[in-house]
């Protein structure tokens, strides 16, 4: 997913860019470029397949780089490869502009501007729009001309844009792919998230879709789709660079992971009033609670196994009809969606566009829906009736592991309080689970990052291995799908969920003398049928990998287990949400031993803003 990045003001535009494209390094990128304004005003790019250090060596060999305005950007291919030609910025003598989308219309874009003569030199999309903005902008006013342009284009983007006749000036436009202004002394910037600007400023405006955006040093003016001038709100970054760098971590998912104790508590304390959860202060009123006849969560990947946990309290603990869907089919297969139903859609970035698309037919089918984010300002966040932000903070590595923990943290103690109102839980019970959640949870996730060596034995023993399986029932099923996720994404190992009482249907035959299982028990009610599987697969020379929360028939885990990891003072009601923090630094410890790369998996982005 593309990074993008524009400086105006008095300081080294290069030095600015290059530095905030090293911040979004984490989207994930295959080349990298930069266009700027030369001293003498001259418009000028440079632009270089492969990492950005690849560019830095280009521009210390190029002159007169001295600039005060300029846009970056970081490529990761969609159309057409990863090559110097085809990174951006695109342009040519009158303008330059960075893409962060895809064009779905550039293919007939570009017949047409064929036909007006243009000449196009790369494979990609944006240069389609380069082009056609450049076609549109060329007699007439400059803002006429941008929105005639993005009115011909289908698809979604975020532009940054020089014009070779204004030194200094820097025009923006977004449709569906995130796109900020940073707000400086002096000096403004664009980025396409936060991370990229903290260096300079922590307040920035958040442009809309179809917004155009015209950026000097001193003035930022936006303006609507129809041109009027419009007010975007400033908001203040909560995370400062500090935050978003490793802080002493080899790996930003290594700190991430240490980081979910304060996580928790920071996204659940808000919500809790004299012991007991409460929404109401976030715009969820109780009787729209009450009204609700069933709710359905839509999300993508880890977020998506957050939602599966989100169900299951709903009916478990709160009795009401709740399901999970993936969102990238929820949106094409013509959903049934009651306009009495609650659809929350859960997302990190909130930026995933299944995610957004799946939003958007809920809100059009006259759902109440809620969003769940952990971006400030992001998509899902805005577009969503309410939202309820989590506190984990930035989260660099593409591997999901703190925004999991706090949206099942945060999925469960709305389950609670839906309980609570709609009396199926009472206030006994929902105290014992804001202590559990707020107190137990931290704690015992601790214990476990403090167990990290157990962790890395395990580690070594599935490292060699090419294939394994994670099996468990009800919420530990779940917790199994993300735990396979998490290893797969981040070690490459192929390996398998599978609810335990389905093994025997088919999927066993693959255990054999050797194969890594690990089994997961976090509830003693449905231990004893655990137990069962758990013999089925050692039966066929499974190498068996306990993990287990609570005392009630631990011993026979540990018998029957080549390694068990057992947390015996975990309460049941938190066990699946404080295993997967085992579960992630088992994956971590297995990435590690395989020498991958564990912040930027290959053929991953962090956020994936295109279908
Ligand atoms: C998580 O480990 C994955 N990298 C990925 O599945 C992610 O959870 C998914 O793309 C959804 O992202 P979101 O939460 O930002 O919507």
């Amino acid at each position: 997913m593309c990074g993008i990045i524009g400086y105006t003001g008095p300081k080294k535009a290069d030095t600015v860019i290059l530095g905030g494209l090293h911040a979004l390094e984490y989207r994930g990128y295959d080349s990298a470029g930069i266009a700027f304004f030369e001293k003498g005003g001259a418009l000028r790019s440079v632009k270089s397949a492969g990492k950005i250090a690849c560019l830095e060596n280009k521009l210390a060999s190029e002159e007169n780089v001295n600039t005060r305005c300029g846009i970056g950007h970081t490529r990761w291919a969609t159309h057409g490869a990863p090559t110097d030609v085809n990174s951006h910025p695109h342009g040519n003598e009158r303008l330059m502009l960075v893409h962060n989308g895809i064009i779905e219309n550039s293919r007939e874009l570009k017949l047409e501007l064929e036909k007006q003569g243009y000449v196009f030199k790369s494979d990609t999309d944006t240069e389609a729009a380069a082009l056609l903005i450049d076609a549109c902008t060329r007699d007439g006013d400059r803002l006429a001309g941008i929105l005639k342009a993005i009115k011909k284009i289908r698809g979604s983007y975020a532009f940054g844009i020089l014009f070779a006749d204004t030194p200094g000036e820097i025009w923006a436009a977004r449709q569906d792919s995130p796109l900020i202004v940073g707000l400086g002394e002096n000096e403004n910037l664009i980025a396409s998230d936060v991370t990229a600007i903290l260096a300079y400023t922590r307040r920035y405006l958040a442009l809309e879709n179809g917004d155009v955006a015209k950026i000097t040093r001193d003035t930022v003016t936006v303006y609507g789709a129809d041109g009027a001038e419009v007010k975007r709100e400033p908001q203040t970054a909560l995370w400062d660079l500090a935050a978003a760098m490793r802080g002493g971590h080899a790996h930003f998912m290594h700190k991430e992971i240490y980081e979910e104790p304060d996580a928790v508590k920071k996204t659940l304390f808000p919500r809790i009033a004299d012991g007991i959860p409460d929404f109401t202060p976030e715009g969820l009123s109780p009787d729209r609670i009450k009204a609700v006849r069933s709710v359905r969560i839509v999300a993508c990947g880890t977020a998506y196994h957050a939602g599966l946990t989100g169900a299951a309290v709903l009916e478990r603990v709160a009795g009401v009809r709740a399901s999970a869907e993936i969102a990238s089919e929820f949106r094409y297969r013509n959903p049934v969606i009651e306009a009495d139903e609650l659809v929350i859609l859960i997302s990190q970035s909130g930026e995933t566009a299944d995610t957004i698309a799946a939003l958007r037919l809920a809100k059009a089918a006259g759902a109440f829906t809620l969003g769940i984010v952990n971006t400030v300002g992001s998509t899902v966040a805005r577009e969503s009736d309410a939202v309820l932000y989590t506190y984990a903070g930035p989260e660099i590595a593409v591997a999901s592991t703190k925004a999991y923990t706090v949206q099942t943290a945060l999925m469960t103690l709305f389950g609670v309080w839906t309980g609570l109102i709609r009396n199926t839980v009472s206030e006994d019970v929902a105290r014992k689970y804001v202590s559990d959640l707020t107190v137990a949870l931290p704690a015992e996730i601790k214990k476990i990052i403090a167990r990290e060596k157990e962790l890395k034995s395990i580690a070594a023993d599935i490292a060699e291995k090419d294939d394994m399986f994670f099996i468990g029932r009800l919420f530990d099923a779940t917790l199994a799908a993300e735990a396979s996720l998490k290893l797969k994404e981040i070690s490459y190992i192929h390996s398998e969920a599978y609810a335990a009482g389905e093994l025997k249907h088919g999927t066993i035959s693959l255990i054999e003398p050797g194969t890594p299982v690990v089994a997961l028990s976090s509830e003693a009610g449905i231990r004893e049928k655990m137990v069962g599987n758990m013999k089925e697969v050692v039966a066929r020379g499974a190498n068996l990998f306990v993990f287990a929360a609570g005392k009630e028939g631990t011993t026979e885990l540990r018998e029957m287990s080549k390694i068990a990891f057992v947390c015996p003072d975990c309460p049941e009601t938190v066990a699946p949400i404080a295993l997967a923090t085992a579960m992630q630094l088992l994956a971590y410890q297995v990435s590690l031993a395989r020498g991958c790369d564990v912040d930027q998996p290959r053929n991953l982005a962090k956020s994936v803003t295109v279908e």
